[in-house]
């Protein structure tokens, strides 16, 4: 097993690897189908053999998970369908004991609708204190029969769900997800508590969800295309309310990773300014295109918009919210899109398991932090869900048109022979896993030399004990059309082609790593990644 990385310095989030768990699908401890922390607990030495440093949870908190969990009843409980607070201490604490530390999920914009404040809300009627802590309001038209605004969803259809008694409530996702006025101080105070409260219980960092649409325009006024600010997204407020998180993160040693998607760099950038976040995730590279230029370019634009503040790069290819990376990277349009989402789009995978494997080098190359989010390392690819057993609301919400976001959810594999891959459950999982998926499990993957799981664990150790890898500089060398090349300190020199012909490698002293066989006369493959050390 590889050594625990405990002894990092408390800088170890600029240039973590951090794993993403997604705690429905990563394994079933108790056997019920859905996974849970009993499984992630009997899993960690697999995370730790993966020389990961840090674990994200998507939220395991009390949740009728409308959402996936993404709609917390209560930040303090955690789900009995996860297990309970006293595992999630010692799932913390175990982790912490293999190198391995703890990211919780915090959702801010919304809570449940069967969190307790809004059950009061409800039932506290119009004008009330208790329905100041969302956003209610009279509808518009003779009698209040139109919603109050025209906000589009971050999910389709509508933002506003009428109660009983004639008022409005707003939810930027599904009407079980109402959105927190953030102008009220208990808000803010509630939030700082729950942060405190893990903080307390050993965490090492908070990811945030959706966290540049807490604040809204108080006229909650009309959405108006092109005109700023827009009246949900980056609203000035935030950065007051980040600041006085930060405060609190300091106190524990705590990190944050933002779910910030702006287009905008220099926007972007406002939120990790030394006193707000540490990190936020990189939706711009997820969403680029396998293309040279355009990776190059989101790479600069990456480092010229992350430098002023001081802040490190994060770098991801996939969550679970979007299509898996070797479905994506075997498509015609290999970028990923919200909008272009749909059923059955052809994709070759094993052309893009290959260029998933040179993404995978040449993520881990990059100056700052990485993410991998469960699977990632096995290179699953995207499941097609049968209609009937879609469960994200994401689809039903489309009207059917958007597939959503299970396929990239599906229960994983880890043992090729065992009923349900071995995930643990003893009767059917959530959803269903493929047929064809006993090649990517765990066990079979375990010993193969070639495989995506050997990469992983040979790349992640490569950069664990080897100079050059992190943060710091980089420098592009001269390359052929199509080919990415850029050295950082120590010699490391990173290549990637994406030419459609063979490409001669630099002079190096040593191949450190290669995601593919070089060709008979050494030359490096197209869509094939080595890291090399001059
Ligand atoms: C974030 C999460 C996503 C969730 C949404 C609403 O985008 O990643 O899964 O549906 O927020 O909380």
């Amino acid at each position: 097993m590889a050594a625990p990385h405990s002894s990092r310095t408390e800088d170890w989030w600029r240039d973590a690897v951090i794993y993403q768990v997604y705690p429905r699908s990563f394994a079933d401890g108790d056997g019920d189908g859905t996974g849970d922390l009993a499984g992630v607990r009997a899993r960690l030495p697999y995370l730790a053999e993966l020389g990961v440093d840090a674990v994200w949870f998507t939220p395991w908190y009390l949740s009728p998970l409308v959402d996936g969990g993404y709609d917390v009843a209560d930040y303090r409980t955690i789900d009995p369908t996860f297990g309970t607070l006293a595992e999630a201490e010692k799932l913390i604490a175990e982790a912490r004991g293999l190198g391995v530390r703890v990211i919780v999920d915090i959702v801010p914009n919304h809570v449940s609708d069967q969190h307790a404040w809004f059950r009061a809300a409800l039932d506290a009627g119009p004008g009330s204190a208790e329905r100041e802590l969302f956003h209610f309001r009279p509808g518009r038209g003779e009698h209040g029969e139109l919603p109050p605004n025209d906000w589009p969803s971050q999910f389709s259809g509508r933002t506003w769900t009428r109660v009983e008694d004639g008022e409005w409530y707003l939810h930027l996702f599904t009407p079980e997800q109402p959105d927190l006025n953030w102008a009220h101080p208990a808000v803010r105070r509630e939030h700082e508590e729950v942060l405190r409260f893990w903080f307390e219980r050993g965490v090492a960092g908070v990811r945030i969800d959706s966290a540049a649409l807490l604040a809204k325009d108080p006229a909650l006024a009309d959405f108006e295309e092109g005109v700023d600010p827009h009246p949900y997204i980056d609203q000035d407020e935030l950065h007051d309310i980040y600041r006085s998180w930060r405060a609190i993160a300091d106190e524990y040693g705590g990190v944050f990773v933002g779910e910030v998607w702006l287009p905008d760099s220099e926007r972007f950038a406002r939120y990790l300014r030394p006193d707000e976040l540490h990190t936020a995730f990189n939706f711009n590279f997820l969403s680029c295109p396998w293309d040279p230029d355009r990776l190059r370019r989101t790479i600069d634009d990456t480092l010229a918009e992350h430098a002023p503040v001081g802040a490190p790069a994060t770098w991801v290819l996939c969550n679970h919210d979007v299509t898996r990376t070797v479905t994506r990277y075997g498509r015609t349009d290999t970028g990923f899109d919200f909008a272009t989402k749909t059923y059955g789009t052809p994709t070759d995978l094993g052309l893009g398991t290959r260029r998933a494997r040179a993404a995978a080098l040449l993520t881990l190359a990059l100056p700052g932090s990485v993410y991998v989010y469960q699977g990632e390392e096995l290179g699953l690819p995207e499941a097609e869900i049968p209609l009937d057993r879609i469960q994200d609301p994401m689809h039903a919400r489309s009207g059917g048109t958007d597939p959503g976001r299970d396929g990239c959810r599906v229960p994983l594999p880890w043992s090729a022979e065992a009923p349900w891959y071995g995930f643990g459950a003893t009767t059917e999982p959530w959803l269903p896993q493929p047929g064809d998926w006993a090649e990517y499990a765990v066990d079979r993957q375990d010993t193969d030399p070639d495989s995506m799981l050997a990469l992983y664990r040979e790349a992640l150790l490569v950069r664990r004990t080897g100079a050059g890898f992190g943060d710091g500089p980089l420098s592009w060398l001269p390359a052929p059309d199509g080919v990415l090349a850029f050295t950082r300190t120590d010699g490391l020199v990173c290549v990637v082609n994406l030419a459609a012909t063979p490409a001669d490698l630099p002079p190096h002293g040593e191949l450190l790593l290669a995601s593919g066989a070089l060709d008979a006369d050494g030359r490096l493959p197209s869509d094939t990644a080595v890291w090399l050390r001059s």
